[in-house]
């Protein structure tokens, strides 16, 4: 059964790990890593983003999908079906009627004032449905789904009036992470994790945790972080794979073909959700 991300992430934050957000781009990574967090009983978040929504077919075929793996496949741990980096009302309002169980509203590219006013707007809309919410203050770095943008940091006051004005679950405030890969060293504001972390006393989200080291990813945790995404680090897994198993093998069979980067894939899956501390959680 799909759930949404409440009971999931407070339980984290109060354990003291974090729950992998891993992004889907069709069937068989979805498969592959239901499969892998099902093995190592562990929760995780299936993450979508607008660009996967349409690639995949639209939010109604991404819903019946995962939910008949999840029956297909027997899986147990908790599951949550998740917008990520909603633009928009109505695109969180789609995502909502067709049955996914959480949503980010990403608005942070507006002024404080209308990412309120918007982000509110979700938050009333999700509430009457057990949908959960995730939103962004501040400005991720890097590119996703074509976009790019500067690292904005996210400021204290400003998260403590964000989130007591939105009434929202869960808050992404942008400390330094990016989208894709880094260019050098990743610099995140852990002190400020933390402040926000202890005033707001909601779950906090890291994006852009491809490319972050292990000890800063442990540093976050401790600092307040309950939900770390990635995609980037999956991608790279999933095609060196099969760049390199295709020099040697000339299978045209597409099940054949995606299959090689499945053990990679996995075995990406199973680092990060050991890394995070997610194992045997459910
Ligand atoms: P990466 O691609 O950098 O892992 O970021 C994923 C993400 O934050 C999705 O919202």
């Amino acid at each position: 059964m799909l759930v949404n991300m409440c009971e999931m992430l407070n339980k984290a934050k109060n354990e003291k790990y974090a729950v992998p957000q891993f992004n889907i781009n069709n069937l068989e990574w979805t498969r592959f890593i239901l499969e892998k967090c099902e093995e190592l009983n562990s929760p995780v978040i299936l993450g979508v983003s607008e660009g996967a929504m349409k690639y995949m077919g639209g939010f109604k075929t991404i819903k019946d999908m995962v939910n008949d793996l999840v029956d297909y496949l027997n899986i147990s741990v908790s599951v949550a079906l998740h917008l990520d980096h909603g633009s928009s009302f109505e695109v969180c309002k789609n995502a909502i009627d067709a049955g996914f169980t959480s949503v980010m509203i990403d608005a942070s590219k507006y002024s404080l004032d209308k990412n309120i006013e918007i982000t509110k707007q979700v938050v009333e809309y999700a509430k009457s449905k057990n949908v959960s919410v995730e939103a962004e203050i501040g400005r991720v770095g890097g590119s996703e789904d074509g976009n790019n943008n500067g690292i904005v940091y996210a400021h204290v006051t400003e998260s403590v009036e964000f989130s007591k004005a939105t009434g929202i679950d869960f808050l992404a405030p942008a400390l330094g992470s990016v989208h894709g890969l880094y260019k050098g060293e990743p610099k995140l504001n852990f002190k400020r994790m933390e402040e926000i972390s202890k005033i707001t006393n909601l779950p906090l989200v890291l994006h852009g945790g491809s490319g972050i080291y292990d000890e800063q990813i442990k540093k976050a945790i401790s600092s307040g972080i309950c939900k770390i995404n990635f995609n980037t680090e999956l991608q790279i897994a999933w095609s060196n794979a099969l760049r390199e198993k295709l020099k040697t093998n000339s299978s045209y069979d597409p099940r054949k073909v995606i299959k090689m980067g499945e053990e990679a894939l996995k075995e990406c899956v199973r680092i990060k959700c050991e890394l995070l501390g997610s194992v045997n959680h459910c």
